[in-house]
This record gives C-alpha cells, structure tokens and sequence, in this order.
C-alpha cells in the first residue's frame, strides 16, 4: 500500500525546547516508518523576523543535528534545507497571486507580531508566511502535516489555497490535514499563563546540559491563586507526566493531593529526568555538530530527493496555468 505524504518544518531560527519537542518534532519520530516523509529546516521562514546571518547559519546546522540526534533518519526521511530547494520559493510566488490578502491579514500570528508600533517594522514575507507554508506542503503533496496548535490556523490556509487552486486549474492538490500532538500545551517556566519560547527564563532548550536544566526549573513559577490553582506547577506535572520514571508523576500527584508536597523535590526530580531523557541525544548532537561533513553529505542527498519531486509539481503546475 502507498503511504500517505506527511510533511513539516522547523524554523531554523529557534534553537529547540521541549515544548517543540513534545509538540511537534517528538511526532515527526513516531510516524517516520508509516508515512512518505518530507523534514526540512525552514531557514526562508526565518528570514521574515529580525535575524543575523552568522547565527542563522550556526542554527541551521543545529537544527539538522537536532533532528538526526533525536532519531530522524535521514535514510527513511528525505531531510533537507528549504532554501536549498528553490521550488519553494517558486511555487509560493504562484500561491501569492491566488490568495486574497485579507485572509493573510486574519492570520493570528501575524496580528499578533504587526500589532502596535510594530506594524511599520513589518515586510512583506511576514504577510506572505503562511503562503510559504502551504508551498512547503503543497510541493510534495503532502496530506498530513504534523505541527504544534500554532499553526494550525496557517494549515487552514494551506488547505484553502488548494481548494481554490484545485477550482481554478482542475484537481492538483490534496487537503493537507493537521495532526497534533495529545500532549497538552507546555507552558513558559517564568509566565505559565503563556507559551513555552526560548526568551530565557521560559524554556529549557533540548541541549542544555544538566546543571542548566536544574537552574531554570529552580526559578520556575509555582504559585498559587486564590482558588489554590497553580498553572505553573500544572506544567511542572505535565511535565513529569511525559519525562518522569515509573510511578514519579503519581507519587508527586498524591503528594499534592494532601498538600505534603516540597516543590523543590519536584523540581529536582524533574531536572533529573529531563537531563536523563536527553542525555543520549546530547552526546549524538555533541558527535554530529564535529562532523560536518556528514552533516553536508545529508543535506546534500535530501535536497536533490526533495528536488526531483519538486521538480514534477511545478512543471506539472505550470503546464495547468499557462506557463510556458
Ligand atoms: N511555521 C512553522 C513553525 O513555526 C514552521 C514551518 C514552515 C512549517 N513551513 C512549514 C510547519 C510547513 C509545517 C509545514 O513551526
């Protein structure tokens, strides 16, 4: 039986956490041996937010270690670079012309990023994000698409820019469909009313070593509100829920239960499982990062697997709208 085409990206800009872990890439591992799989680093996306080249670069080849040392294998995988597959590029200018732009002004995150002052600070390819991303997708065919809830919106698009495509030239596209992530959301460490990120003090990164680990979950917030609710320890035990040994997340929930519980006993313990759960990863990463070339070799065999479907779709899509 054929599998189904799944396809997803990082950016390239964001060194990963664990909440990128458990929302997204922790999936793309999971479903590797039953789907068709496209992985790429999504460094043309990085582009739309203030950046530097020196550092985008480092993060690039970070990310690709990222993904090999938690077990994306390149040889079931096609892994790559969007930038180094210029098709991308090609068939978002094609996407742009069909999608109405009041649809991209909608869009949350770029409210939420062009909203204030920032507005005249905003260019164009932050508008165009979304498009870009159904490029992604729609290049491949994909039809599944793992992402953590924040793009779900911007997957909606994907899914309109190719029922109005499939409308105006004939059936080309699928409708790529989501699949997130059971794990509830992981929250910031310093802010648990908000999303992990990487502004420090708010995420533990998947590389940090083990003392780095204990030090940002010793400052992380566990108060309590009026009614005795706490979001911060809320994430603290969804967070052991997923890394905690055997019986760890039930032992703490009794404890807090009868009110018996030392959050510093908690937060020990989860610094522990956390920095255990990476440990191998760490070492892989550690290894991969010394040895770029093999690092260029994957690059290098995944851009021209990923080009040569590419390929296929945009001489196909040119034919259907007219160009020559
Ligand atoms: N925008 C996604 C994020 O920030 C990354 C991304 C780019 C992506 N292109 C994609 C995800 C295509 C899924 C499919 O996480």
């Amino acid at each position: 039986m054929k599998k189904q085409i799944l396809v997803s990206g990082l950016r390239a800009s964001s060194e990963p956490h664990i909440g990128n872990y458990l929302g997204a890439i922790k999936q793309f591992i999971e479903k590797q041996d039953d789907y068709d799989c496209y992985f790429f680093i999504a460094d043309l996306h990085t582009l739309t937010t203030p950046f530097q080249p020196e550092e985008l670069r480092k993060s690039s080849w970070a990310v690709l270690a990222d993904y090999i040392a938690l077990g994306l294998d390149p040889k079931k995988s096609t892994i790559f670079l969007q930038s180094q597959v210029p098709q991308h590029t090609e068939l978002a200018w094609i996407f742009n012309c069909i999608t109405p732009v009041s649809e991209l002004q909608r869009m949350t995150q770029f409210k939420d990023k062009a909203s204030g002052e920032n507005i005249k600070n905003i260019n164009a390819g932050l508008l165009n994000y979304p498009v870009l991303m159904a490029a992604d997708v729609l290049l491949y065919k994909g039809e599944v698409v793992p992402v953590g809830e924040d793009q779900v919106q911007h997957l909606e698009l994907s899914r309109v820019i190719a029922r109005k495509f499939n409308n105006a030239f004939g059936k080309t596209f699928p409708e790529p469909k989501p699949i997130l992530n059971k794990t509830a959301k992981i929250m910031s460490l310093s802010e648990p009313t908000k999303k992990m990120s990487k502004t420090s003090g708010s995420g533990i990164l998947l590389a940090d070593s083990p003392e780095e680990i204990k030090k940002k979950l010793k400052k992380a917030v566990t108060a309590t509100d009026a009614k005795g609710k706490s979001e911060g320890v809320d994430n603290l035990m969804r967070l052991l829920k997923e890394f905690g040994t055997e019986g760890q997340y039930e032992f703490f929930q009794s404890q807090l239960k009868d009110n018996t519980i030392q959050f510093s006993h908690l937060k020990d313990a989860l610094a522990e499982a956390i920095a255990n759960h990476f440990a191998e990863f760490r070492e892989k990463r550690a290894k991969l990062l010394a040895d770029p070339e093999y690092l260029a070799e994957v690059l290098a065999e995944g851009s021209k697997k990923a080009q040569s479907i590419a390929n296929k779709t945009i001489e196909e899509i040119k034919g259907k709208i007219g160009l020559l």
